[in-house]
């Protein structure tokens, strides 16, 4: 049997755990055309959670787009992207695309040839890049306009959006804001992983998307709900892992989906042979998966100055300690408080730390404290 815990790409059906009620909520904002904010630190499965509702709402009549910030450099980009995505779930004909695209100003139809000998219909800017988003206003317009024409509701989801601001901010919010609120045949999900960008966008009255939608926080998968999903599979594979057991291994992955997918993987492969779980088994998890990526955490740790990485040590140690604290400061002889929170400002902008909003500094990879542990140890 191949093994059921994937993780690191999107994880669909029935190797996707849980996330029932957010589906329910979600798909029950779109059917409303809402607009949401979903938002969690990275690697609790943002992204996974949008790929398996987009198929539902696909299912129930909804025409719908995915753009990834991430993809799109600059706003000329986002534009092109934006109409295409938009535009091609609503008309999979490809002459009426092109006859579509050629009413637009700023954009302009641009055929390309698939490796297939199949032609599809795309956009380019007509103008200069720095017109880049009155393009992204015309293609949202035009978003619009083809719902309404094809009679359809459009969902658009736009992933990794905490990145937006890298478009030169301000700007691009208003022209945006203005834009979507004239709306009324798209429903928006905006999806980002940095929390106080988020939450500064959208509740920050300062701000053009202030009270624009509402804001939706991601936590972890309940431990009851994942502890059945991982039973359920083991079972099928011949495996018992008692519920203790993976209570401690969700105590290990930090509850963060990504964490507990990876430990089940490897805990899978572990028992090809031996088809029950032991605790040491479960407590060699981690410390076997820093093994697994230590070529990366190398490189990160290189990237750390002599004073980071007495404090990465100390941190290993004492994850619940206040870096702040005098004795803290002089058991791991580190110091004075103004150069260590320095250090903490510069690791965390690394994204080696994460800075919780109740101010305590963690690994943003879980995995890594026990690399750092085990530094010095025969591997
Ligand atoms: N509901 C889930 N069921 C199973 N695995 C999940 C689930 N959510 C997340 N994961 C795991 O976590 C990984 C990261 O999820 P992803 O959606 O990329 O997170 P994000 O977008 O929040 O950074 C996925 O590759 C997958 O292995
Ligand atoms: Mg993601």
């Amino acid at each position: 049997m191949d093994n059921p815990f994937t993780y690191g790409g999107i994880v669909t059906d029935q190797h996707f755990a849980d996330r029932a009620a957010e589906m329910e909520e979600l798909s029950r904002e779109m059917q409303n055309l809402n607009r949401v904010f979903l938002v969690s630190p990275r690697r609790f499965g943002k992204t996974c959670l949008l790929f398996n509702l987009m198929a539902r709402l696909r299912q129930e009549g909804m025409a719908v787009a995915y753009l990834d910030l991430n993809a799109c450099p600059d706003l000329a980009s986002l534009a092109v992207s934006l109409t295409q995505a938009t535009s091609r779930v609503l008309e999979t004909n490809t002459e009426k695309l092109l006859k579509a695209f050629s009413a637009l100003k700023r954009l302009r139809p641009r055929v390309s040839v698939g490796a297939d000998g199949g032609i599809s219909a795309g956009v380019e800017l007509a103008g200069e890049s720095r017109e880049g988003v009155f393009a992204l206003l015309e293609g949202m317009r035009h978003a619009e306009d083809l719902a309404r024409r094809k009679d359809r509701k459009l969902v658009v989801v736009m992933d990794e959006f905490s990145d937006l601001p890298k478009y030169n901010g301000g700007t691009v919010e208003k022209a945006m804001r203005s834009e979507i609120q004239q709306h009324t045949r798209i429903g928006y999900i905006f999806s980002g992983s940095e929390h106080a960008v988020m939450l500064a966008m959208c509740r920050d009255r300062r701000r053009a998307f202030y009270k624009m939608g509402r804001l939706m926080e991601l936590g972890p998968i309940p431990r009851g709900v994942y502890a059945e999903f991982v039973q359920g599979w083991m079972k099928k594979g011949g495996r018992t892992v008692s519920r203790d057991d993976l209570d401690r291994l969700f105590f290990l992955s930090d509850d963060i989906p990504y964490n507990i997918q990876r430990m089940c993987h490897t805990l899978w492969e572990q028992t090809r042979d031996v088809p029950s779980v032991s605790r040491d088994r479960i407590e060699g998890l981690p410390h076997l998966i820093a093994r697994q990526d230590s070529a990366h955490f190398e490189l990160v740790w290189q990237s750390a100055s002599q004073q980071q990485k007495a404090l990465l040590m100390a941190l290993a140690e004492e994850p619940k300690a206040k870096p702040f604290s005098r004795d803290f400061q002089l058991k791991y002889a580190i110091g004075p408080s103004s150069s260590i929170k320095a250090s903490l400002e510069s690791l965390v902008r690394k994204g080696i730390l994460t800075r919780s909003r109740s101010g305590a500094y963690r690994f943003a990879d879980t995995f890594m404290r026990y690399w750092v542990l085990n530094l010095g140890e025969p591997s």
